[in-house]
């Protein structure tokens, strides 16, 4: 174990940090989800619609946590409860799209995140349609003004949620106009 004493000062300075942050995370002192999320969502948060299909399931969930990761390969990626409906349908699937939805659609992507997909065709109830995607076997949402059709490129437990990773395969040039985003104060 090398003498702190000895060492320059900007090494000293790395190495008590280094200290503190393992004390940190032995102590669980992270603050929390409350406190992580204050500090997250200082700023609106653009709420996406992630969709995807296997067999007879088409789901739709909104998203938050979203956000591109690669630009070459282009790379999209999104974090979500492993065990949801929507996310079980996109490794099944190994597709997905990302829908960039207008503001005007807010009350019912709202509506389409205190549903579950397991309890029944959440397009019908929210009349909601959906359109093919070109490139991937997905569907997309009609209403979308822009979207991004992935394939799944990685997937992976990190903390409480999944990470997904997809890259792009097609992306489809947004229309002008109002995006739906969401302002949370918890
Ligand atoms: C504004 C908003 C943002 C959300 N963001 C996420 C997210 O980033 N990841 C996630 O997995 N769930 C997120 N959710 C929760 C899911 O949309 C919700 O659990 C949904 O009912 C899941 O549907 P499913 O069971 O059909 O998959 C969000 C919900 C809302 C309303």
């Amino acid at each position: 174990m090398p003498d702190d004493r000895s060492a320059p000062p900007s090494q000293r300075l790395t190495r008590l940090h280094e200290r503190l942050r393992r004390i940190a995370i032995r102590l669980g002192l992270g603050g929390g989800a409350t406190a992580f999320t204050r500090v997250a969502y200082t700023v609106p948060r653009q709420i996406v619609v992630v969709t995807a299909r296997h067999g007879e399931q088409e789901a739709l969930w909104p998203v938050d946590w979203h956000m591109p990761v690669s630009l070459e390969p282009p790379m999209y990626a999104f974090s979500c409860e492993a065990s949801g409906h929507g996310s079980e349908t996109v490794l099944a699937a190994g597709f997905f799209v990302v829908n960039f939805v207008p503001a005007e659609l807010e009350a019912t992507v709202m509506a389409a995140g205190s549903m579950s997909g397991r309890d029944g065709d959440k397009w019908a109830r929210l009349g909601l349609e959906s359109a093919e995607c070109a490139f991937v076997a997905a569907p997309r949402l009609r209403e979308a003004v822009g979207w991004l059709e992935c394939a799944v490129e990685r997937h992976e437990p990190w903390g409480s949620r999944q990470l997904v990773v997809g890259r792009i395969v097609h992306a489809h040039a947004p229309a002008p106009g109002l995006r739906l985003f969401h302002e949370w104060r918890p």
